[in-house]
């Protein structure tokens, strides 16, 4: 920097208050001092630690002990910190730390997608109010850029669909399933041996987590305001062996899919649909190949067509290098002056119900096996307007099963359909129902 008189001034150094020290707590700490020098060049000016925030101060945890408070906010009011990284986790707890954070006119950097998927809004005004960046690559996705790209690199474009495996355990788990032949709940042990689930898994497998990540993707992909309690939600954990064994017939294979789309409707109204559910996808389609705990996403627009971002969706490191992106982009903007985008929903966009999109479905039925069973079955998909793709048999007498894969149609004609199946005399039981999605018919 040079002054009026034309000497060289050393730039204000950028102070950094980071909030929590798990994984990736951990992770960002080590980085902004082991590569110091190299971040104060991508910056401009040095990147300086002013503390962490922790439950307890403890010697072990490799950082030195002045560095460590248990006050979170003492720490981010102090004037010499000027940007917070949170990286708690929980939603309480941080949703006033954050918020603390940028009324008092810091910039702040979350990896807490439970958070914003439910106060995005209010965090967002906030930082409004105060000029200041809120920035969050790493709460979808871990290390995968999605949340720049659908904010800049494609601000110039229209988003129609971005469709992704945003959570690791699940696909994990479906993987082994697949590979293995391993039933649900010894693909999950293994998962939670390996330490990709949780003790309680519920948040992954039930798509809760899946269904924030949703919740972001859409709001920022749709200009309009989606929070997690918009988003259509269905987990893994009724998908059986016997499903996988019939996806493989026909192609395909199970995947926990977050889905974000515009739809129009017959009226000519634009429509967002934000749902995350278990479906089949044929095993051309690119994120029907991601395996293992990696993670996917693929955006559709209008003038790039189809992008796909693959990469580590969790774990310390991976996530640790979205949030120092961040970081490193915040940082700039207050050496430079200025600020990096802010929240868009202006398009405010009517979150469409379920029953108003149009998907294929997968119906597996429990049959007796004589005259005249398939054609009352197809019947009740006739009745309802449901054209049917392809049927398959698979066993006989006792135990005969009917596959029934649909055409497209509206959910809420699918769902009625499977609601009559149930109540056939020829039908044992409907075994499992599942979407197929990422096929053209
Ligand atoms: N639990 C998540 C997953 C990672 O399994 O992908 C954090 O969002």
């Amino acid at each position: 920097m040079t002054t009026e008189s034309g000497t060289s001034q050393a730039p204000r150094p950028v102070g950094v208050a980071v909030l929590g020290h798990g994984t990736v707590g951990a992770e960002v700490v080590r980085i902004i001092r082991d590569d110091a020098t190299d971040l104060e060049a991508r910056i401009g000016a040095p990147l300086e630690l002013r503390g962490v925030a922790v439950r307890t101060v403890s010697e072990d945890r490799g950082i030195p002990v002045e560095l460590l408070t248990t006050d979170a906010e003492s720490l981010i009011a102090r004037d010499d910190v000027d940007i917070v990284v949170e990286v708690i986790g929980g939603i309480d707890l941080p949703r006033k730390l954050v918020r603390a954070a940028l009324d008092a006119g810091k910039s702040v950097v979350t990896a807490n997608k439970a958070l914003l998927a439910e106060y995005t809004g209010e965090l967002a005004e906030a930082a409004e109010a105060k000029h200041v960046d809120l920035y969050f690559e790493a709460a979808v996705a871990g290390a995968i850029p999605v949340i720049r790209p659908l904010t800049q690199s494609l601000a110039g474009d229209r988003v129609n669909r971005v469709i992704g495996i945003v959570n690791g355990t699940t696909n994990y788990i479906l993987s082994a399933m697949d590979e293995t032949g391993a039933d649900y709940a010894e693909a999950l042990a293994e998962a939670g041996r390996l330490g990709y689930a949780e003790a309680d898994p519920t948040a992954d497998v039930e798509g809760f987590d899946a269904a924030s990540k949703a919740a972001i993707l859409a709001s920022i992909a749709f200009h309009t305001r989606v929070t997690a309690g918009d988003v259509y939600r269905e987990g893994i954990s009724k998908i059986s062996a016997a499903d996988l064994t019939s996806a493989r017939a026909l192609n395909c294979n199970v995947k926990l899919l977050a889905i974000c789309e515009r739809i129009t409707t017959d009226d000519g109204k634009d429509k967002v649909s934000a749902r995350v559910y278990p479906a089949l996808v044929p095993r051309e389609h690119p994120l029907a190949s991601v395996s293992g705990a990696f993670n996917a996403v693929v955006v559709e627009a209008e003038a790039s067509g189809r992008l796909m971002f693959y990469g580590q969706g969790a774990g310390g490191a991976p996530t640790a290098s979205a949030v120092m992106g961040d970081l490193v982009m915040a940082a700039r903007n207050r050496v430079q002056g200025g600020r990096g985008p802010r929240e868009s929903k202006y398009a405010d966009l009517e979150i469409a119900p379920m029953s108003e999109i149009v998907t294929r479905y997968y119906v597996n039925l429990q049959v007796a096996d004589r005259a005249g069973v398939l054609s009352a079955v197809a019947a009740e998909f006739a009745k309802r307007g449901v054209s049917i793709s392809a049927v398959r048999q698979e066993g006989a007498g006792n135990g005969a099963r009917l596959v029934v894969l649909t055409h497209r149609a509206t959910d809420e004609a699918l769902s009625s359909t499977v609601a009559a199946l149930d109540e056939l005399e020829s039908v044992t039981a409907v075994t499992s129902v599942l979407r197929l999605e990422g096929s053209a018919e």
